[in-house]
């Protein structure tokens, strides 16, 4: 090089220390300590975004073989492939490769509903072993590879093990949240065509006892795709075995070794579909793949969560959401961690149950709902103080905007004001978590979800569909570039996903949510824009229910809308009108059968904490639905509606006033 282009390239580039850093730097992007680093690896993941991944996956996993190229993109098409070309199995990753290492370490600790009966501890090895097992009998009973399995089991060991034995042969798993009801879970076994259920005789909650295998019974009465039903003894009550169909878990095991080769998979094979709600139709099955699933979250837990080698890791979440695949099975386990399970409830056999555990447990990372939060605030602190919380370290919280009181009452009493507390917005679609502080790294700030993590780039759009610029703004959130954990389709609908997803704005991909982003562009999330309503940290379309309500022979028809609830988050009001018929009918009886036809088509999540009989619904001249005329009125903004005239019928909007009292 001459003197001029030595100068010239001084100029231009990075000061040699700087650059020197950067490379030290890109050999840990996986693990991000420091504001400092933050910034330097968010900005690495922004200005090249193949070499930053490249670099997370080709470092931290173990692979059959690599890929040829990082992403493929189209937009138009909304089709994207992560690592396309890389074979792998995920639990290899998850398990296999700890074994070396961590073999004796404690893989999952599992405590009961009562605390009377003991707790499992159960190792890497002893995982490895049981997952082998369960998928040597899936195998027996003639599960494939690309099968789709479902799984409908409580929060009990053989739940993770059956996601992770369908992982094991390349079976795909739906797990359907065993709170689901009959019809539900049919119509999720239906959509996906699955071979197989694999359930339990029953459930504990509390202090009752559910009848899970009655209520696959009941939905496998219209299921011709399931030719078997694996039943895990759980609560040991008398179910009907139907010959040919069924068979007990705890027998098959008998009779299989505990060998079974890792099925080779592609990178872009899918790994697991899991429903979530839309606004409209029935449930999406998003549809995950391994390789880029994989990096995602055990990227993302790593650094949200920032667990050390000894630590005890809980997330309260049940395994039927994505918030238990991501962040109790996969994430935790592909790092290698200890991931605890609860079977039970926050409220048995009282309100100190989730304190118990974690001083039983001396659990360093804890992760919950607003919702939860909110119900165990209301209680007498005495629940709280009667335990030692002193090993917690990181408190998280997920699945709904968590209001500054329920923040503050987490950050005071569980966290003694010593750990940070990691809002993490995410969702079913995007596999991991998104935005969130990185604790002990970003300053938080009550109700704010922070700053998206590396490999993540949020924007702001407005309604006639152009980026916001600049901080201080609200918008709706999309993010503008792919990251691997995103849902790559909805399962037999890929219409539906780009309708869903990538429709509303040009190129990116739409969430759902609204969102601000402060002064210093930190990112709060205000809530759904559309017609989908989050009770108690679930996801409820209003369309299901809608369907649910109007089968009721006495309605015509019905429109229901979220209400602010206190521990709930949001609960829901119907607004019903009724057929001549069901008019002279007493209206408390109605509202109980059109709870309880709630309850058995979808489950008791959606029961509706109000029903108003009203004699119409407002709506558009094209027929749309105005939710937000009743949730103004409802919410005793009545006065403020605005316009009305381009309702079908104005008067409407006067009767429901004079019928609802305002949820205040
Ligand atoms: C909401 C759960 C505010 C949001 C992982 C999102 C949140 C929907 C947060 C997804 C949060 C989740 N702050 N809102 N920290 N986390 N949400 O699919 O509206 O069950 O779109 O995934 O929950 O719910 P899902």
């Amino acid at each position: 090089m001459n003197q001029e282009s030595q100068q010239n390239s001084s100029k231009h580039s990075v000061n040699p220390e700087k650059l020197k850093s950067l490379k030290e730097l890109s050999k840990e992007y996986y693990n991000i300590d420091s504001l400092a680093k933050y910034i330097d690896v968010y900005r690495i993941s922004q200005t090249d975004p193949d070499d930053f991944w490249n670099t997370i996956a080709d470092r931290n996993f173990v692979w059959k073989r690599k890929w040829d190229s990082v992403l493929k993109w189209s937009p138009e098409k909304a089709e994207v492939t992560w690592f396309e070309g890389a074979q792998l199995n995920i639990t290899e990753n998850a398990i296999d490769r700890h074994l070396k290492t961590r073999g004796n370490k404690t893989a999952i600790i599992w405590e009961p509903n009562n605390p009377d009966e003991e707790a499992l501890y159960i190792s890497y090895s002893e995982l490895s072993e049981r997952v082998n097992k369960m998928a040597n009998v899936l195998k027996k009973n003639g599960v494939q590879k690309g099968d789709r399995v479902c799984i409908y089991l409580p929060m009990i060991p053989e739940l993770a093990i059956a996601t992770l034995a369908c992982a094991r042969i390349g079976a795909v798993h739906s797990v359907v949240f065993a709170g689901f009801s009959a019809s539900a879970l049919s119509s999720r076994i239906n959509d996906s065509n699955c071979r197989m259920v694999i359930t339990s005789d029953g459930s504990y909650r509390g202090s009752k006892s559910i009848d899970l295998k009655s209520i696959v019974d009941e939905a496998l009465e219209s299921t011709p795709s399931v030719d078997c039903v694996l039943v895990v003894k759980r609560i040991f009550s008398k179910v009907e075995m139907r010959k040919g169909r069924d068979v007990w878990l705890h027998e098959e095991l008998k009779q299989v070794n505990d060998t079974c080769e890792a099925e080779v998979m592609n990178a872009e094979d899918t790994l697991f579909i899991l429903y979530t709600s839309g606004s409209t139709g029935t449930p999406k099955g998003m549809v995950h793949t391994t390789a880029g699933y994989m990096v995602y979250t055990a990227f993302s837990f790593k650094n949200i969560f920032q667990y050390k080698e000894d630590d005890v890791y809980w997330c309260t979440a049940d395994i039927g959401w994505i918030t238990g695949h991501s962040y109790i099975v996969y994430g935790p386990l592909l790092n290698g961690a200890t991931t605890l399970m609860f079977e039970g409830v926050p409220s048995y056999p009282d309100y100190g149950r989730f304190w118990n555990i974690v001083e039983k447990y001396n659990v360093n990372q804890f992760y919950t709902a607003p919702t939860a939060i909110r119900a165990l605030a209301k209680q007498d602190i005495e629940f709280v103080n009667t335990y030692d919380l002193s090993s917690l370290k990181v408190l998280g919280s997920v699945g709904e905007p968590i209001n500054e009181e329920a923040w503050n009452w987490y950050y005071e009493n569980i966290g003694k004001r010593k750990c940070p507390i990691v809002d993490t917005w995410w969702q079913t679609e995007t596999g991991g978590i998104m935005i969130s502080p990185i604790p002990f790294v970003t300053p938080t700030k009550p109700t704010y979800a922070t700053l998206p993590l590396p490999g993540i780039q949020p924007s702001l759009m407005d309604d006639s569909g152009n980026e916001i610029q600049g901080n201080s703004v609200s918008g709706k959130l999309c993010i503008k570039y792919p990251w691997p954990s995103m849902a790559r389709t909805v399962y037999g609908n890929h219409q539906r996903y780009k309708d869903t997803y990538f429709s509303a704005f040009k190129d990116v991909y739409f969430t759902g949510d609204g969102a601000l982003r402060d002064e210093v562009g930190y990112y709060r999330i205000t809530g759904r824009v559309d017609d989908v309503i989050i009770v108690s940290g679930h996801n409820l379309g209003t369309a299901p229910i809608e369907d649910a309500i109007n089968e009721h022979p006495a309605v015509a028809e019905s429109a229901i809308i979220g209400f602010p609830h206190q521990v709930k988050g949001n609960a829901l009001a119907g607004f019903v009108i009724l057929k001549n018929e069901g008019e002279s009918r007493n209206k408390e009886n109605l509202s109980k059968e059109i709870n309880q036809l709630i309850a058995s088509k979808i489950g008791p999540i959606a029961k509706l904490d109000r029903i108003h009989f009203v004699s119409g619904l407002p709506k558009t001249r094209s027929g749309k639905i105005m939710r937000r005329i009743m949730r103004k009125i409802s919410s005793g903004e009545g006065n403020q509606i605005g316009d009305v005239s381009t309702l079908l019928d104005p008067s409407i909007v006067e009767e429901i006033k004079e019928k609802v009292q305002p949820f205040l």
